[in-house]
């Protein structure tokens, strides 16, 4: 973070450096007209991005629908081993790590996106608003394609839900 601004204060200050120097007056005019560009590129895609109820994208990948019923016990199980074997290189349940805290997840994504997240975060980084925002947010690091099967997202979906689920009945 600290380094990010470092960063950001350095461009600023070049460009501050580069906008008075006096043979620059057109470069500075083409340095305004491409911020301006820079500027309207991303308005208008922030614009068609995240949808208003998060729950609403489904993400970009095999799985189009997904039926929810009472948790089951036996899929929780297989999913927590999962993850436990796959996932805790970069997540955590209750803080964030390299990605985000897995707690809550559920109820912030809808079931689809999550396993489409698991499934196909490839592309998912690339075109999904929410999954781009959260490359962002993660400072560039980027979700590892697993190439688990749809049963294995399934089961990791399952035990997400039971997580959240323990949580709201706190
Ligand atoms: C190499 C590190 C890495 C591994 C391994 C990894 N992830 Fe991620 N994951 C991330 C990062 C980083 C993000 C945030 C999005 C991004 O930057 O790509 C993320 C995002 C997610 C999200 C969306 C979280 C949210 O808040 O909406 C889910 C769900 C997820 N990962 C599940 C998993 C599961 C399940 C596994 C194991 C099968 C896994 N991840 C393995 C790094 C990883």
């Amino acid at each position: 973070m600290e380094k990010r601004l470092k960063t950001l204060l350095f461009l600023l200050v070049s460009g501050w450096v580069v906008g008075c120097h006096p043979h620059s007056t057109n470069n500075n005019h083409s340095m305004m007209n491409n911020n301006a560009a820079t500027n309207n590129a991303t308005s208008s895609s922030s614009a068609a991005a995240v949808p208003a109820n998060p729950m609403d994208d489904k993400g970009i990948g095999p799985v189009k629908s997904v039926e929810l019923g009472p948790i089951q016990p036996e899929l929780v199980k297989k999913g927590e081993q999962l993850f436990n074997e796959q996932c805790t290189a970069c997540h955590r349940i209750d803080s964030r790590y390299i990605g985000p805290a897995l707690k809550g997840v559920t109820k912030r994504q809808s079931p689809e996106w999550i396993m489409n997240m698991i499934l196909n975060p490839d592309v998912m980084i690339q075109q999904d608003p929410i999954a781009k925002q959260l490359v962002s947010e993660s400072n560039g690091a980027v979700m590892a394609n697993l190439h688990l099967s749809e049963d294995q997202a399934r089961a990791l979906l399952e035990y997400f839900r039971s997580i959240d689920d323990t949580i709201s009945s706190k």
